[in-house]
């Protein structure tokens, strides 16, 4: 299917721009609908959509007419670029008919997932295709605009302070571990889920933003990688181990408190017997060693040392 669309498309906007694009020739051979694009373009949908949310598309980046590549470069197919063609439901409807339905991206669109995601990824593919096919948001069917927004000036996807609310929508779980006492900065703005996620997804396990868990700590908390001169193995093996990423009720974000924490690796049989009391340090909460930091108060140095006679963590 060849098309012809007529020479000059003039579009006013209520904001006082105009910008006249030149449509020409389009081919849409690739459209597998027998449906024609409407003959003017974006002229002839704002016809009837001129309310301000639909118009605050010419807000954003897409509907720069200087981008060749975006939706309202030359020759491009402006708001049918996403909408997918609208020859049939742009022309009058007779009372009492129904208007043919054009791709919503809304919570009522007939059309799949998958043909929604393929309108973006129809110019996206280059930059999101490979890591988002088959990762965790496209097997689960979550389109683009469960997440992005378009007819908007900014899209809160896309903002660090804006960000989780989003994700949240859908990962509650997340959210009630965030708003724990101990959590990374999400509600200050400064942090947001992308510092530790990849969210189009890619081949790590959880679509973490490096390979492991480990290095996406790294990213940030650079001095934790050492190299200790006395490591503590769990610490170069998972932070996952002892820390709650999204957040936790045990200060420093801590999956359980000291002594809880140690002891669900470390025995007490073998604790070294200076411990100072008749029942060395096994009575649990009973030695006063155990008391406010419990293991830290000796063994202090958690993640590691670089003190001579570190090997045990206490320097
Ligand atoms: C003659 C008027 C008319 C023209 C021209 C027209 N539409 Fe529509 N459009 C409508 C009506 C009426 C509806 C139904 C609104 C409703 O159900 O709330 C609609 C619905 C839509 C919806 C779904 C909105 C929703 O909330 O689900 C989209 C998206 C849309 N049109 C885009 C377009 C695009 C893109 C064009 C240009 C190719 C276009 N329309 C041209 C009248 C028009
Ligand atoms: C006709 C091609 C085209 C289509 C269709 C298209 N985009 Fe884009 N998009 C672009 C171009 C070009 C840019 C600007 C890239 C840049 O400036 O780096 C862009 C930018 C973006 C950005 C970044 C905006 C920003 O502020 O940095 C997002 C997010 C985006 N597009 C999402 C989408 C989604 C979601 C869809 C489908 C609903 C879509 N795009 C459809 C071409 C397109
Ligand atoms: C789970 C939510 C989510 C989904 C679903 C999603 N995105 Fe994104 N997208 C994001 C986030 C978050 C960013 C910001 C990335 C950043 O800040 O580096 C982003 C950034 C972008 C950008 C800007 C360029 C870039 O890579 O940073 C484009 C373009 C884009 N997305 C297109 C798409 C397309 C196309 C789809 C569907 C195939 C899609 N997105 C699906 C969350 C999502
Ligand atoms: C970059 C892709 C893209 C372009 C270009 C685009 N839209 Fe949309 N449109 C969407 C998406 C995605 C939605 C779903 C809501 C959102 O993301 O804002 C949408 C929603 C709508 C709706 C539903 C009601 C609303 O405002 O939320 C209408 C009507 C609409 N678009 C009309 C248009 C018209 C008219 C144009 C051209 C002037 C246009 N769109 C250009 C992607 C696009
Ligand atoms: C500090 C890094 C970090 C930040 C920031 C972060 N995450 Fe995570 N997230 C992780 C790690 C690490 C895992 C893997 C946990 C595991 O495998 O045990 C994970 C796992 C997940 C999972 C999968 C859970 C499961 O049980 O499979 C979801 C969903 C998730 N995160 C959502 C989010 C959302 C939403 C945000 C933003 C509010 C966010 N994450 C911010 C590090 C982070
Ligand atoms: C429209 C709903 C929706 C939104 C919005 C959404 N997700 Fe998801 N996400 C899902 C579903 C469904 C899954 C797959 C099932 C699961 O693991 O919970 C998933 C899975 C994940 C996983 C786990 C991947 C794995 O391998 O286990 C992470 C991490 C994640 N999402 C992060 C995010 C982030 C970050 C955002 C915001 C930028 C976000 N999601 C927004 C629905 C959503
Ligand atoms: C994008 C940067 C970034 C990444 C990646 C990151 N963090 Fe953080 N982390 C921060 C910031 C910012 C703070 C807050 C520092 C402050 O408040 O002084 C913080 C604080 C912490 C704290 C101290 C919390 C407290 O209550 O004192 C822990 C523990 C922590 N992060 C663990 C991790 C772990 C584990 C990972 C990897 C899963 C990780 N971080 C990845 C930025 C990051
Ligand atoms: C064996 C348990 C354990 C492991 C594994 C562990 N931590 Fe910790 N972490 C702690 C304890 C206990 C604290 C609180 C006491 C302290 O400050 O040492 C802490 C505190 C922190 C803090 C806040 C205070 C500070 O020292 O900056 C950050 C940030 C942190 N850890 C990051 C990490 C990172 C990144 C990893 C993975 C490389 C990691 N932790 C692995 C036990 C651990
Ligand atoms: C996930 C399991 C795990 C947790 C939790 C853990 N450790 Fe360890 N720790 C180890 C392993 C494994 C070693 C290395 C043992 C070895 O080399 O024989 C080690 C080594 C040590 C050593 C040096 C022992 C030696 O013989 O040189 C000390 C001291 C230590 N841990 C203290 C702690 C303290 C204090 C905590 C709580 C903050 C803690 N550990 C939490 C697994 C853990
Ligand atoms: C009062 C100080 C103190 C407290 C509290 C303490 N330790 Fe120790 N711990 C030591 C000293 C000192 C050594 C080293 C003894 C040596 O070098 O032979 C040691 C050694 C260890 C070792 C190495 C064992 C070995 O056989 O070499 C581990 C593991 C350990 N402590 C774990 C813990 C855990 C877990 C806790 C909390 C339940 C804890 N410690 C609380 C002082 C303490």
């Amino acid at each position: 299917m060849n098309l012809q669309l007529p020479g000059r498309i003039a579009i006013v906007l209520s904001l006082g721009v105009f910008f006249s694009p030149y449509i020409e020739a389009q081919s849409a051979d690739d459209t597998t609908s027998d449906i024609e694009y409407s003959r003017k373009g974006a002229d002839t949908c704002i016809a009837c959509h001129d309310d301000a949310d639909t118009l605050a598309i010419f807000q954003t980046k897409h509907a720069l007419p200087s981008d060749p590549l975006g939706p309202f470069g030359h020759g491009q197919l402006q708001c049918e670029a996403c909408h997918g063609p609208g020859g049939d439901h742009s022309p009058r409807v007779r009372r009492g008919e129904e208007r043919p339905p054009i791709i919503s991206f809304g919570p009522d669109d007939v059309t799949s997932v998958s043909e929604r995601n393929e309108m973006c990824l129809n110019c996206h593919n280059d930059g999101i295709g490979f890591s988002w096919n088959h990762g965790p948001h496209d097997v689960d069917e979550i389109a683009c605009a469960d997440c992005h927004v378009s007819h908007a000036p900014r899209d809160a996807v896309m903002q660090t302070s804006t960000q989780p609310e989003v994700c949240f929508g859908c990962h509650q779980l997340q959210r009630s571990e965030t708003l724990k006492a101990f959590s990374h900065p999400f509600f200050e703005g400064n942090m947001d889920c992308n510092g530790c996620h990849s969210s189009h997804g890619d081949t790590v396990a959880t679509t973490l933003a490096r390979q492991t868990v480990n290095e996406t700590c790294y990213e940030c908390h650079a001095e934790k990688r050492g190299p200790f001169l006395w490591e503590h193995a769990p610490v170069s093996e998972d932070c996952g181990l002892c820390h709650s990423p999204h957040g936790s009720n045990h200060p420093g974000m801590l999956t359980r408190r000291a002594p809880l924490l140690c002891q669900s690796c470390h025995s007490q049989a073998g604790h070294p017997s200076i411990a100072y009391q008749d029942d060395g340090l096994a009575s649990g909460t009973s030695s006063q060693f155990l008391l406010g930091q419990a293991c830290l108060n000796c063994h202090s140095q958690s993640h590691g040392s670089n003190h001579p006679s570190g090997s045990k963590l206490l320097r």
